[in-house]
């Protein structure tokens, strides 16, 4: 097998280029409630191409965790996952067109060595915002891109994120990879042909969609890069099946090695599935938002991957009850370790979710058995189970519906396969609305009351530490216009003496009207200073510190209120058991 190491490739390369190498930001985006996770390298730096200051500069690149519940159902094939990587290279305001394509073009001629005619590229071909992209094709055959490798796109394909989605956004340019390796590439391309696949996005983002409907300019013109790893390391190792890489070949063989079954065809979904579960278990329990099984939000979707991964691993006959998941991940956490130290250090994390939420699961089983059992009871006489019954049995108690075929099937019943299909592409409709909605929202959801609101953040942190003790420190935050959430560490429920004596603190931080400074530093200096900042790993070398007087001090990317007194008057709604040594408090803030 060849080995890619696109990772290191692309960021030396960028970094070459003068890009500063910033850290993968969390799997769950800070602030931002309208998402439960990043599905796209640039999300996290929303607010810096919106025109904030980014205090590792003009020029990023990094590799991002990033999860698509959208792609859930659909794993299992060859090239789709929940959890992907995504590489990015970032101009905030800094070059645009014409570097960011001469430099896509060398890093893929010359670092990775493909010749030139195995690539092909799309351009937007133009709409009432912004005009045919000629500009972008030109900048592509100078660099050395025959004009028949080149397509104009309308909005559908050529638009980031898409044309109906809020916040900043742009036309883009897409690189494709041919991909057959028995047939040469084509003199021309056909953007229809599928054997071209997707390696690479440059957008060319340079206006904000606005709820208006209007698309006004940005206060500064961006590109947005974003290379998923898994389909370009599978692409250019001229392999089909993104499971055949060095990314994920040790963890199959591992899956082989513990079921005592081959890499054949009828278990390659099975094994597939397994294996892309377990990766986003890891990554999920393992990151520094501290996620654990639960049944809401990002802990509901950890309890899903968790379950559902068992029960195929149930379908290889593989022993559930032994560590075989904590093995997988073991694997797994040696793959990771150079780049996301977490997977490492918060190993025996991973593990303990795993073990206590397959401890719980192995009660669900039981009743979705019974219910299976009572299904077939009431089937009479009758040989094939309704749709409506296996839909049950998927939607409640989680069978996929394989399990439920094969299960029917050891008892000579059928199962009204094609009603189930139609059933479950009604349900795949609803929740792929339900989180295009989030999405649109996460990018849009940037004003000066969410600013109020985190600033509101930093002293609620003061106060807490005042009252509590400075063993209490941030876990999370999320903020919507009406409220805010602080999670925070600590092991008791707070006395409502306690929160009183906080909620009192923050007014009067508010009530003296101090200016909120921001101050540029590099990380040991901040330290230094005695700012609070916790989550160490994730900031560049250089940091902005904002103060509030006296009331608070703390390392942060912001954006903030310009005074305290801007605030209006704080009041905590509920404190409240977030998970074990960790509470949470919503709060809100009134303005008269
Ligand atoms: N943000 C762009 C993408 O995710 C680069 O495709």
């Amino acid at each position: 097998m060849d080995t890619i190491n696109l990772k290191k490739k692309y960021i030396d390369f960028f970094v070459s280029k003068n890009h500063k190498q910033i850290e993968s930001a969390s799997v769950v985006p800070v602030d931002d409630p309208t998402c439960l996770f990043n599905t796209a390298g640039m999300m996290p730096l929303v607010p810096y191409l919106l025109g904030n200051p980014h205090p590792a500069g003009t020029r990023l690149v990094d590799y991002q965790k990033c999860f698509r519940l959208t792609d859930l159902e659909a794993v299992g094939d060859k090239t789709h996952h929940t959890f992907f990587e995504m590489l990015g290279n970032w101009s905030l305001g800094d070059y645009f067109k014409e570097d960011a394509v001469a430099w896509s073009y060398e890093f893929l001629t010359k670092v990775l060595e493909i010749p030139v005619e195995y690539l092909s590229v799309t351009v937007f071909e133009g709409n009432e915002v912004v005009a045919r992209d000629e500009e972008t094709a030109k900048l592509w055959i100078k660099a050395g891109i025959s004009e028949k490798h080149i397509a104009y796109r309308p909005a559908e394909d050529n638009w980031w994120p898409s044309i109906e989605q809020l916040g900043p956004c742009g036309s883009d340019t897409e690189i494709f990879y041919w991909s057959d390796t028995k047939n040469p590439p084509p003199e021309v391309y056909d953007p229809e042909d599928d054997r071209w696949v997707e390696i690479w996005n440059n957008v060319f983002m340079q206006f904000n969609h606005l709820e208006s409907g209007e698309f006004v300019e940005l206060k500064q013109k961006n590109v947005d890069t974003g290379m998923g790893v898994e389909r370009a390391t599978a692409a250019l190792a001229g392999v089909d099946d993104n499971y055949r890489t060095e990314l994920w070949w040790p963890v199959i063989t591992k899956i082989c090695e513990l079921s005592g079954k081959e890499y054949t065809e009828e278990n390659q979904r099975p094994m597939r599935i397994i294996a892309d579960h377990c990766r986003a278990v890891m990554m999920i329990a393992s990151d520094d938002a501290h996620i654990v099984p639960s049944n809401t939000d990002q802990g509901y979707v950890l309890r899903r991957l968790i379950r559902r991964m068992l029960r195929y691993a149930k379908m290889l006959e593989i022993n559930i009850n032994e560590d075989f998941d904590v093995e997988i991940v073991s694997i797994l956490s040696d793959i990771f370790a150079d780049y996301y130290p977490e997977v490492k250090r918060n190993f025996n994390q991973v593990a303990e979710v795993l073990r206590t939420e397959k401890k719980k699961f192995a009660k669900t089983i039981e009743d979705g058995m019974k219910e299976f059992e009572k299904s077939l009871k009431n089937l009479g006489d009758a040989k094939q189970l309704p749709a409506e019954k296996a839909f049950r049995l998927f939607d409640t108690f989680g069978f996929p519906i394989e399990m439920t075929v094969e299960l029917c099937n050891e008892r000579g019943i059928t199962v009204d396969e094609e009603g189930f299909k139609a059933l479950f592409a009604k349900h795949q409709e609803i929740s792929r609305k339900g989180s295009e909605g989030k999405f649109k929202g996460g990018l849009a959801e940037s004003n000066d009351e969410t600013a109020r609101l985190h600033t509101a953040t930093h002293l609620l942190q003061g106060a807490l530490r005042k009252v509590l003790g400075t063993g209490v420190q941030q876990k999370g935050s999320n903020i919507t216009s009406e409220r805010l959430r602080f999670d925070f560490s600590f092991d008791r429920k707070m006395t409502p003496e306690e929160i009183a004596e906080v909620e009192k603190l923050v007014n009067e931080a508010i009530k003296a009207d101090v200016e909120i400074v921001k101050k540029e530093m590099s990380y040991e200096e901040a330290k230094e200073s005695g700012a609070l900042g916790f989550f160490s790993n994730k900031y560049g070398e250089t940091v902005y510190v904002y103060e509030m007087g006296e009331f608070s001090k703390e390392i942060c990317g912001g954006p903030h209120a310009n005074r305290t007194g801007e605030l209006g008057s704080f009041k905590i709604q509920k404190e409240q058991a977030c998970s074990s040594g960790v509470r949470r408090i919503k709060a809100v803030i009134q303005h008269d």
